[in-house]
């Protein structure tokens, strides 16, 4: 299994904080945007992944993540020149992904909540096509959302409705088969120009190989995607860190506890950081046994 990371896109809606910088690298409290998302590949056990940034980027993304050897993993990056929707992201990767299973998580997502590990290992060995997850929100018309049938089946994914058919929100987060960069290049541009996610799930859907996994109550799901909720995401991401004194991305910890780096390592990831509290947090996790 491969992951990719979409963090392209001009962040236009976050004018100006985003003029000078990708999005992706924005601060959510006390990291950048783009550890959530790769903790979550992380935990998935996923120790091949792509970013794909915006043509400005490269330099920024590697200065942060380089080739992902200090984390035990291989980082490769990619650029999409301009962005022409989310399921570009499988032309941008098609010698990357090579044919094999891809899990792509948007950037901008924030996932957190109890027994996430447990659930993204299993819904990957468990994946026959393709499998995405929903989560009910408030306001799903900002969204892909869920239409279901009388039996209470997914019967389709509609593209930001203008009356919503459920309040199930189709997450930024997509496990595919094999077969996701041959069905990508048959999508056709949509009417905002893009090459869309949901036409590409839909198309697993017409063939009865659409899995939808639903977030359970209690689970977190961030949006990024305004100055608001930006801000909102850092408050929440504080709040939990405050009161657990647990981190929520943090992919050095990931790392250490999946076995993919030894105490010296983390030692080394942590010392240039020690005038943080990120940097003492990771120092704790090798000198107390928790
Ligand atoms: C995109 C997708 C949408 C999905 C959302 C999740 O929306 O098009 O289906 O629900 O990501 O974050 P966008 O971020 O482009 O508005």
């Amino acid at each position: 299994m491969k992951g990719i990371i979409l963090a392209g896109g001009l962040g236009t809606r976050l004018y100006p904080a985003t003029l000078g910088v990708s999005k992706q690298l924005m601060p959510i409290y006390d990291k950048p945007m783009i550890y959530y998302p790769l903790s979550v590949l992380m935990l998935a056990e996923i120790k091949d992944i792509l970013i794909i940034h915006s043509p400005h980027d490269h330099y920024s993304f590697r200065r942060i993540l380089g080739d992902g050897s200090q984390l035990g993993i291989t980082i490769s990056y990619a650029c999409q020149s301009e962005p022409r929707g989310i399921a570009d992201a499988f032309n941008v990767a098609e010698s990357f992904i090579d044919n094999d299973p891809v899990t792509l998580i948007l950037g901008d997502n924030i996932f957190y909540g109890a027994g996430f590990k447990g659930l993204l290992n299993s819904t990957l060995q468990s994946n026959h096509g393709c499998t995405v997850f929903g989560y009910n929100v408030a306001e799903p018309e900002r969204y892909g959302v869920a239409s279901f049938d009388r039996n209470g089946c997914i019967e389709r994914i509609v593209e930001k409705p203008k009356v919503a058919p459920s309040n199930i929100a189709i997450t930024g987060l997509y496990i595919y088969d094999f077969s996701v960069s041959q069905r990508a290049k048959d999508l056709r541009f949509s009417k905002r120009g893009e090459l869309e996610i949901t036409d590409l799930n839909n198309s697993y859907l017409k063939d009865g190989k659409l899995k939808l996994a639903e977030l359970p109550r209690g689970f977190a799901w961030l949006d990024t995607g305004t100055h608001e909720s930006l801000m909102e995401a850092s408050q929440f991401v504080r709040a939990v860190e405050k009161s657990q004194s647990l981190k929520i991305g943090c992919i050095e910890e990931v790392a250490f506890r999946n076995s993919w780096i030894d105490q010296k390592h983390l030692e080394a990831l942590a010392k240039p950081l020690l005038k943080t509290q990120y940097g003492t947090y990771l120092q704790n996790l090798y000198s107390h046994d928790r």
